[in-house]
């Protein structure tokens, strides 16, 4: 399939303070963000015209900045108003929103006092670098990275910072080199964390057990799919969880604002080879999901 590159799109970019074309919103190369990783962003998706949990996403931008020693040029407010110019420019119905705020070329160095902080929103409508609908719908297959996440005192680990990212692009080109759709990551403990860009939920007898997100981002989609467990009367049980328990788990799905609700179907490496069919409690939280965010969905659920 060929990709238009992201940098040569029609639309609009919001950039600083105003709605700029798409080719124009460049940045120099001596910029600290891309030199020293002095960058935070959100990743959040439109539902029929609307972010899902906008605030939340905005919330988390800039408290990620605050963990980064920076603050993000905009309120919540005009985070809002921001969001909204980009849908409204861009007749996005369904799609992506990229916010991303980083620090400027004022100076090059560790050191980064004096550095102008940019802020910008953009967005995309292709999920061409996501799960394909046919992974999704049998469940994807996983492969156990080496990359583990790393110590809360080694990485601003509740940051959604880019520099955290390095390796989790590194540890999902191995899995797909391998013919995998996504890396799971253990956390420094050897404890299971999550996949490169989602959190991880086991089914143990009809119950919902998630990882502490001690280490690792305590997603949006996590936290509303724990709540919508909960409404529906489902235990959720949040602890350290070894690997070996993947053996007794009867259903596996991660969470995040791109994977949704994604259930996997296999999870393979030196922690063992486990396969999991997609089932009820998939289907459920997939179901209660879609609805929350205003997709319509068929009645077929309990
Ligand atoms: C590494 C990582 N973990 C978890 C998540 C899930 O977070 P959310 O549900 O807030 O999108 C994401 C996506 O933002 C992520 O990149």
């Amino acid at each position: 399939m060929s990709m238009i590159p992201f940098d040569d799109r029609d639309g609009f970019i919001w950039y600083d303070g105003r709605l700029v074309a798409w080719r124009d919103a460049n940045l120099h190369v001596l910029s600290h963000g891309l030199h020293y990783a002095s960058c935070v962003f959100e990743g959040e998706r439109v539902y029929n015209g609307t972010v899902f949990c906008l605030d939340e996403h905005n919330e988390r931008l800039r408290n990620s900045a605050r963990i980064l020693g920076f603050e993000v040029p905009a309120s919540m407010d005009d985070l809002a108003r921001a969001t909204e110019e980009v849908i409204r420019a861009n007749n996005i119905v369904e799609g992506y929103v990229r916010p991303i705020a980083w620090r400027g070329s004022e100076q090059m160095g560790v050191s980064a006092q004096a550095t102008k902080i940019h802020l910008a929103l953009a967005w995309w409508g292709d999920w061409t670098s996501y799960f394909s609908p046919e992974a999704r719908a049998k469940g994807i297959r996983m492969r156990q990275s080496r990359w583990s996440r790393p110590a809360p005192n080694t990485a601003p680990v509740h940051a959604k910072a880019t520099g955290l990212y390095m390796i989790c692009t590194m540890a999902k080109h191995e899995a797909e080199a391998q013919g995998f759709d996504d890396a799971l990551m253990l956390d420094w403990r050897g404890q299971l964390a999550e996949g490169t860009g989602a959190n991880l939920f086991l089914v143990i007898n009809g119950e919902l057990h998630t990882p502490t997100p001690d280490c690792f981002l305590n997603g949006i989609t996590r936290q509303t799919v724990i709540g919508l467990a909960k409404r529906r009367g489902i235990k959720v049980d949040e602890r350290a969880i070894m690997p070996e328990e993947l053996a007794k788990a009867d259903e596996v799905f991660l969470t995040g604002s791109a994977a949704e609700v994604t259930p996997v179907g296999e999870i393979v490496g030196d922690i063992g080879n486990y396969r999991f069919t997609p089932g009820t409690m998939c289907r459920l939280m997939q179901e209660d999901f879609d609805r929350a965010v205003g997709k319509k969905v068929a009645a077929t659920a309990a």
